[in-house]
């Protein structure tokens, strides 16, 4: 792995803390997202620097505002996702895309950039389990077209939440 990658994993572990919950989920998106880029490309220093700090709001969301819902997740995100990727030496151009993907990935908007689907992917992949509707085969297979934004993601999710 890119040691820059290996020192944001730190950084994240450290801004996360005792949070091992935070901690695990950002590096099973990791994990989805290198599998998805492996197959569909994409900039693989942006692709797991935003797998790794897409979240990193969440505890700022909570202490500043009372909640972890997205929108404030994605105010307090990017000025810590860009703190932490400049401080390890990342240029600009990849700190502001990785800063828009902290920024927008709660929210549908301007999923633009392949490496924004593949984080986009990656997250639902992650949390599909958890907010899963009772919803048969034909209705997942809908879903899971409408939200995954790229084919494997979509092959991915099929796979293990259709079993086909
Ligand atoms: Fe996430």
């Amino acid at each position: 792995m890119d040691p820059i990658v290996e020192m944001l994993i730190l950084d994240m572990r450290e801004i996360f803390g005792k949070d091992h919950k935070r901690i695990d989920h950002a590096l099973a998106v990791l994990g989805y997202a290198n599998h998805i880029r492996s197959v569909e490309g994409g900039d693989p220093l942006v692709i797991q620097a935003a797998a790794v700090l897409h979240d990193i709001g969440i505890q700022e969301a909570e202490q500043k505002h009372g909640s972890s819902a997205g929108r404030y997740q994605e105010i307090e995100g990017p000025p810590i996702a860009e703190r932490v990727l400049r401080h390890r030496g990342v240029d600009e151009d990849r700190i502001v895309h990785v800063c828009r993907i902290v920024a927008n990935h709660h929210s549908d908007r301007d999923i633009d950039t392949l490496e924004f689907q593949v984080l986009w992917d990656a997250d639902w992949l992650v949390n599909w389990p958890e907010m899963l509707p009772d919803k048969s085969g034909a209705d997942l297979k809908a879903r899971i077209d409408r939200i995954f934004k790229t084919n494997t993601g979509r092959e991915t999710a099929l796979r293990l939440f259709v079993g086909s």
